[in-house]
């Protein structure tokens, strides 16, 4: 089937059924902004500007800007893997705070390692403000496992699955390989705590930064698409803020058993009492959606 072979060749969310476009005439409208995930790029007609496209067509005259990182697509494509993220989120946040058709704020729509990379943004840079942060598949307690890549790029995990295997918490893998810097290593929980440069600091492992909490509370709604039959997020709980309880590697734990949410450490307990917190699930593998799937679901939070 075509969507079968559509999500051997792609890294980026597939579409699996086309829908007839439901237009609407007036402007307004809350722009919107995107941040691919590992392995695809800002643009690609297959992906992310299908996505970007569909949103056109169903919100007439809104804007969405597809985040590129870098000067082209091919650098766009391989930030996604070598690259620091924190400075990725520093320039991203650069870039929106100068874009004037932000300036009253605007939706965050991230795919993947996008969408943590977009949290980071709405922690660390609250103006331009973002109203609905939606994940899609995000990995918001990183991840410990690389089971298989998207796309064409299986040849890259291997490598980088080498990598992290070798030591994800040193200095040089954390400036320099993407994955590395959302690696959670439960049975290393020290190190992950003290050499995670971008993971454990968003998710105040060290220290509680009092900004990053406010921040995160300024959202009007934080909705978590977890995929039901994801087979390349391990483990798939993290796309709903939960993850591996510490010390081992097989049972898991939901977001409100954490510590991080008992102590309320993020301001994530507050944001689930105040009804801000959104948890969707979809059946399917990593970043498959319909057009059904996600009028239905997604499209009511970028009106
Ligand atoms: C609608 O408004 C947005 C934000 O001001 C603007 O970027 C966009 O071009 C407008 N679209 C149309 C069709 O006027
Ligand atoms: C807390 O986060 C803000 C926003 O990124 C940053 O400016 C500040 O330096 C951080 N504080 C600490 C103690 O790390």
């Amino acid at each position: 089937m075509t969507a079968a072979i559509l999500c051997l060749l792609l890294a980026g969310p597939v579409l699996l059924v086309a829908g007839s476009p439901v237009y609407k005439s007036d402007n307004g409208t809350v722009p919107l902004v995107l941040w691919h995930g590992m392995g695809d790029s800002c643009c690609n007609p297959l992906s992310m500007g299908a996505i970007k496209k569909m949103i056109e067509e169903d919100i007439a005259g809104i804007y969405v800007l597809s985040l590129m990182i870098g000067k082209n697509v091919i650098e766009d494509t391989e930030n996604g893997f070598f690259s620091d993220v924190n400075e990725q989120v520093s320039t991203v946040c650069s870039q929106l705070a100068q874009d004037p058709k932000l300036k009253g704020g605007y939706n965050a729509m991230g795919f993947s390692q996008g969408a943590q990379f977009l949290r980071a943004v709405a922690q660390r840079c609250p103006s331009p403000p973002m109203k609905n942060l939606i994940s899609i598949g995000g990995q918001h307690q990183g991840v410990y496992g690389l089971p298989r890549c998207p796309g064409e790029s299986s040849h890259i995990c291997d490598m980088i699955r080498k990598a992290l295997n070798n030591g994800a918490y040193t200095d040089l893998m954390q400036k320099h390989l993407v994955q590395a810097q959302y690696w959670h290593d439960p049975l290393n929980d020290d190190l992950y705590k003290k050499h995670s440069r971008f993971l454990a600091d968003i998710n105040q492992e060290r220290a509680v930064n009092e900004t990053y909490k406010k921040n995160l509370q300024l959202l009007e709604k934080f909705i978590m698409v977890k995929f039901l039959q994801d087979t390349v997020v391990d483990p798939v709980d993290t796309e709903w803020f939960g993850f591996l309880k510490t010390g081992q590697a097989k049972e898991t734990e939901t977001l409100q058993d954490s510590v991080l949410y008992k102590e309320d450490r993020l301001g994530l307990a507050a944001m689930d009492k105040a009804g801000k917190l959104v948890f969707l699930a979809s059946a399917g593998d990593h970043l498959q959606f319909t057009r059904e799937w996600f009028n239905a679901n997604l499209l009511p939070y970028l009106r």
